[in-house]
């Protein structure tokens, strides 16, 4: 659980960014659908490949990389179906969970069948073979993870801190009740940012445990308090984990560590979401891997920085694994609360985000599918925000549905470009490292260059379009968002002295039509 400044900013941000976004039933009914359907493998090309800002080309595609879509023959978690999540993103699951590197995570292609359990499931504490419904009676673990547990459990117990485990396997109807238990606490939104829906969990997988301590445990207070990451048991685990072949999948975001201790997160600005996990963090989710792919993991992470803006979590990992490049992430499933920021499997119109904050549509392979039309500039003056002591850009725009966008999401809650500063080079908040964000495929933005151009980069000043408070989450991390659809105003700050400008948009940073000339003097 995260600090009491995130528990109240996550709602207030949810709450804004979801703005009037209609919670209620978008999806059609259950129907009774006996067959499975199996989606085809095809070689679509990715939309996920890096562009390089000079337009160096695009990555391989990889043909299928989230697996073969199937469809649940019936509506499980009735309670989430229909009022919160679209039929076909309840009902449609890509992941093998028989595999140990599967991606399972907050979005539609990282969702396990509802009758997907493991083969090879072990009571924890007898070691004897158990069915999925034995299993959710008590604590089990897929064979190899099984053994793997029990070695680590012996070194905590030597070093002085035995483990406890609180929650290991976790079948779809058990991680539904879970989920429903989280919601009934604090909202449906503000559990979706720390207990997965059901098919999402990695708990499913057989292979993932929440582990304390018994001394942990032992508190009146709960187990799932701040503060387990500060604990001799909880800084062993981040560091030695690995070792014993798992992987922590939710830490804290680099930019929300902090700065004292980077066991907790930083009070000062809203703590969310990481958006490179979807979730906030969790020091106490370990899920074994293996060895090797531990040590694998271990290597990209120490590659990638850690402390900095580009620090991988297993998310990005298991991506690289994959071959999937790009994007940092994939967005979580659209659900009504995070409107703007979210992706579905349902066809346009199906989804709660639909009509408000707009939603990435993805086709049967998961990938996001194509606007029906690019975005156009309807306007561009000078405008005028309070915050900024530079100059600002108002650039209206006329935007079909299924527009892609991708950060830096700038203007007055967010970020914006003062002297020296650009897309390569943009802090996404204050206090935060600056870091780049590479053009990804398939994405619009608004550029901006100064006339003459002394920045050394073309189109330096570029800005997402979808509203300026989507930054506060998503500009810590480089991924496809959707646009904001209709008619939108974005305001992108500008250096001070800024005198001339020409604006256009870029999409998957190569400019697209003639750019507009802009006085700002
Ligand atoms: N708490 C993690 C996200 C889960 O429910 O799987």
């Amino acid at each position: 659980m995260a600090a009491r400044t995130a528990l109240i900013s996550a709602s207030l941000l949810a709450m804004m960014i979801a703005s009037a976004c209609s919670r209620g039933g978008s999806s059609a009914p259950a129907e009774a659908d006996a067959s499975v359907t199996i989606v085809e493998a095809g070689a679509v090309e990715t939309s996920a490949a890096v562009i390089d800002a000079g337009a160096a080309p695009p990555q391989p595609a990889v043909a299928d990389p989230f697996g073969t879509a199937r469809t649940a023959p019936k509506t499980y978690c009735s309670a989430v179906a229909g009022k919160h999540l679209a039929e076909k993103d309840l009902r449609t699951s890509f992941v093998s969970g028989d595999d140990l590197l599967a991606i399972v995570n907050r979005s539609p292609q990282g969702q396990l069948a509802p009758d997907w359990a493991p083969s090879d499931l072990v009571e924890l504490r007898t070691g004897a073979a158990a069915s999925a419904s034995e299993c959710d009676k008590t604590h089990c673990l897929r064979k190899e993870a099984a053994g793997a547990l029990s070695d680590l459990l012996g070194e905590m117990k030597k070093k002085g801190f035995p483990g406890k485990v609180e929650s290991a396997f976790r079948s779809f109807g058990t991680q539904c009740g879970t989920f429903l238990r989280w919601a009934s606490k604090g909202g449906f939104c503000e559990a979706t940012e720390q207990s997965a829906l059901p098919g999402h969990s990695q708990h499913q997988l057989g292979t993932t445990v929440d582990l304390f301590t018994e001394e942990w445990a032992a508190s009146e207070r709960g187990v799932f308090r701040e503060g387990f990451g500060c604990t001799q048991a909880g800084r062993f685990l981040q560091e030695h984990a690995t070792d014993f072949g798992f992987v922590m999948p939710y830490p804290i975001h680099p930019d929300d560590r902090h700065p004292k201790q980077s066991c907790v997160v930083r009070w000062d600005i809203p703590i969310n979401i990481n958006p490179k996990t979807g979730y906030r963090f969790e020091h106490w989710h370990i899920r074994y891997v293996g060895k090797e792919a531990a040590a694998r993991f271990v290597k990209m992470l120490a590659a990638s920085g850690v402390g900095k803006p580009d620090e991988i979590t297993v998310e990005q990992w298991l991506r690289s694994e994959r071959g999937l490049v790009g994007a940092d992430a994939e967005l979580p499933v659209c659900d009504g609360c995070n409107c703007g920021a979210c992706s579905t499997l349902s066809a346009p119109g199906e989804s709660a985000c639909d009509k408000k904050g707009g939603a990435l549509h993805l086709d049967a392979h998961g990938r996001p599918l194509p606007a029906s039309a690019p975005p156009e500039i309807a306007s561009v003056k000078r405008g005028s925000q309070k915050k900024w002591r530079g100059r600002v850009v108002e650039v209206k725009l006329d935007v079909p549905h299924g527009v892609a966008t991708q950060p830096p999401v700038v203007g007055p809650e967010a970020a914006g470009y003062a002297a020296g500063s650009t897309f390569e080079k943009l802090a996404p908040y204050p206090e935060t490292s600056p870091r780049g964000y590479a053009p990804l495929a398939g994405a619009w933005v608004v550029g901006v260059e100064p006339i003459p151009n002394d920045t050394g980069v073309a189109w330096p000043w570029r800005a997402a379009i979808t509203p300026s408070i989507t930054g506060q989450i998503y500009n810590r991390a480089n991924v496809l968002l959707p646009a904001r659809p209709g008619a939108t105003t974005i305001k992108i700050p500008l250096p001070d002295r800024t005198t001339r400008v020409k604006v256009i948009l870029l999409e998957a940073g190569a400019p697209k039509g003639e750019p507009i000339e802009l006085e700002l003097r």
